[in-house]
């Protein structure tokens, strides 16, 4: 692409991201005792995935912020998020929660998104109400064996890679793929020699792995059996074997400026 081409892509991409100042549930209005219920009641069901404040967790990402606000802005306010929420969340038992209890997290997430206390409250299931009105912080939920188990797996993948020098940078282990195009000739070449021309017409997917929405295309990068890709403002390290993610960090980005 050349510069002139180049400019007027970036500049459209400038011209269709839209800008917009206010909150995204910021024409709404909840119940405060409804979002203290919601709290508790996410914090339960919700939050190991995705996360304890709303702010995103290992498994999910976050229910405010810029990522989400694109996700629903201008799709039918809370009620969508209600309806959807119902209907998919947890992915374990969508529905499972009863409806109040959806409501109520759903005037969690609206005062997290720019709404205005003042709506009056419909009460919810009656042992969440009081939990809530006990003035004790909503329980964190322990993560069972199962849980405890996948996450010691991951942490030690995690702890077994080794720091990537120059040397290495220089001249890439044959496992590894460090830089863009591997090594610093831009060679793009790889010496392993599992894969030829004698089999390359039998290679099948080996596993497969949505990434956040975004407009690049990355190139992975691979050390210790742990492959790193980059989508957008989030970087994730998965097992490059199984496809697992092991890690995942996303960049909180500043609301659009205007
Ligand atoms: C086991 C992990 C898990 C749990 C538990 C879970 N979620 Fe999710 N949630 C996800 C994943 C993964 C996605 C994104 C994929 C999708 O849309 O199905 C998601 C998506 C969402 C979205 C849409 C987010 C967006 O940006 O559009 C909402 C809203 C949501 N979840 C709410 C909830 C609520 C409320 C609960 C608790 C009742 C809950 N989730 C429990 C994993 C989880």
């Amino acid at each position: 692409m050349n510069k002139a081409s180049c400019a007027a892509v970036l500049a459209a991409l400038a011209m269709s991201s839209p800008v917009h100042a206010q909150a995204l549930f910021s024409g709404e209005t909840y119940a405060e005792a409804a979002a203290a219920r919601g709290q508790l009641a996410f914090a339960q069901n919700c939050s190991m995935c995705h996360g304890a404040d709303l702010s995103a967790g290992p498994f999910a990402g976050a229910l405010k912020g810029a990522v989400f606000e694109g996700h629903w802005r201008g799709k039918g306010g809370s009620p969508a998020v209600l309806e959807f929420t119902q209907a998919r969340m947890p992915p374990a038992g969508p529905g499972s929660l009863g409806g109040p209890a959806y409501a109520d997290i759903v005037a969690y997430i609206q005062k997290a998104n720019g709404a205005a206390p003042g709506k009056s409250d419909t009460p919810a299931a009656a042992p969440l109400r009081e939990a809530a009105n006990s003035g004790r912080p909503p329980p964190t939920v322990p993560a069972d064996a199962k849980a405890r188990a996948v996450l010691a797996a991951r942490k030690s993948k995690l702890d077994g890679l080794t720091a990537v020098t120059a040397a290495m940078l220089e001249t890439p282990p044959e496992a590894d793929w460090l830089i863009w195009r591997r090594d610093y000739q831009s060679l793009g070449f790889s010496g392993l020699k599992q894969i030829g021309k004698a089999n390359v017409a039998g290679l099948r997917p080996a596993w497969s792995w949505n990434l956040p929405p975004s407009q690049n295309e990355m190139t992975p990068l691979v050390h210790d059996g742990v492959m790193f890709v980059q989508s957008g403002n989030s970087v994730q390290a998965l097992d490059a074997a199984t496809g697992e993610q092991l890690w995942r960090y996303t960049r909180p980005l500043a609301a659009a400026p205007g």
